[in-house]
């Protein structure tokens, strides 16, 4: 495969999700700092949304940046931006992430971590498949965390177990990590690599959920990331963990069992939402 990093008028295409946050605005700005790479800000608020595309082509001179809506704790919304998305794709870099102190469902029914964080991530590899393939060489930055653990097959939603933020956040970022190495296998033929990292400790809405301050920048903590999506080892490494740039073993994606009995898991989630009433691209209503 070769390096995604733009060679001079090389176009690159790259989609960040939650780009409206601490780490994906910073991720998509790096990125953006490339002159020949257009970066699409996935997000689900518009007005945000807005802000961030301005204050991006503003630092970097880049007018190749723009917004496109999803809300990625909706297979729909996902599958609508999948379906509308015109061109090629040859960086997604799923981000988003939520961290809500009490247990909250999505209008689909599913607990919203489990819907953002780890369906999210894998509905947006599913549905982006096709673009990637047909741009190959391609690569997917999945943003974890090394804060991760403790994930049961069993009740993904917390419908069994009392809620608590901390630990549905840790089971979905040990999810991100083993779904990487399952999209990293079923993608390898067609020229898609599959990693993902921990990215830095940042001031945000999510850390503050859960009780972190965060001592680094949001460039800081975009960085392992934005090397992954731009840099030459995101295109040759696939099934990898990285940390501060460097692979880390990864006990949840060797445990291949656990990693393919996620991936049935998440398949069986359902294809159309429940209440077609509902607006299918999500946003807020
Ligand atoms: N911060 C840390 O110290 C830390 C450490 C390890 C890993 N991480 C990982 O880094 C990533 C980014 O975290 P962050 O700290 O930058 O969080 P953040 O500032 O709270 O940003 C989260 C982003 O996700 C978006 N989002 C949430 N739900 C969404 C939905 N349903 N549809 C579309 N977008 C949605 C948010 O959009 P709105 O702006 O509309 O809310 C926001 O843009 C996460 O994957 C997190 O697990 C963070």
């Amino acid at each position: 495969m070769t390096p995604a990093a733009p060679h001079h008028g090389e176009r690159r295409v790259a989609l960040v999700t939650g780009a409206t946050g601490a780490i994906g605005r910073a991720i998509a700005r790096q990125i953006a700092v490339h002159p020949d790479c257009e970066v699409v800000l996935a997000c689900r608020d518009q007005a945000k949304a807005e802000r961030a595309v301005r204050e991006i082509v503003t630092a970097t001179g880049n007018s190749k940046v723009r917004y496109a809506p999803v809300d990625v704790s909706r297979r729909s919304s996902i599958e609508a931006l999948a379906a509308d998305w015109r061109g090629p794709l040859h960086v997604l870099v799923n981000n988003a992430a939520v961290t809500p102190r009490t247990r909250q469902e999505t209008p689909d029914g599913i607990e919203l971590q489990c819907a953002t964080n780890i369906l999210g991530y894998f509905w947006m590899v599913q549905a982006f498949t096709e673009h990637l393939q047909r741009s190959a060489p391609a690569r997917v930055v999945n943003v974890a965390s090394y804060w991760a653990g403790d994930l049961d097959l069993g009740d993904l939603e917390f419908r069994r177990r009392p809620y608590n933020n901390n630990d549905a956040y840790r089971q979905s970022k040990q999810a991100d990590r083993m779904l990487t190495v399952a999209f990293a296998e079923r993608l390898k033929p067609f020229g898609v690599t599959v990693n993902a990292c921990h990215p830095g400790d940042v001031r945000s809405a999510l850390s503050g959920n859960l009780g972190f301050g965060g001592t680094q920048t949001p460039d800081e903590g975009a960085q392992t990331p934005a090397w992954l999506a731009l840099e030459s080892v995101g295109g040759t490494q696939t099934g990898r963990y990285f940390e501060h740039r460097k692979a880390v073993h990864c006990p949840f994606g060797a445990h291949r069992v656990s990693v393919e009995a996620l991936y049935e898991a998440c398949l069986r989630y359902p294809l159309v939402p429940r209440d077609p009433t509902r607006n299918p691209r999500g946003g807020r209503p």
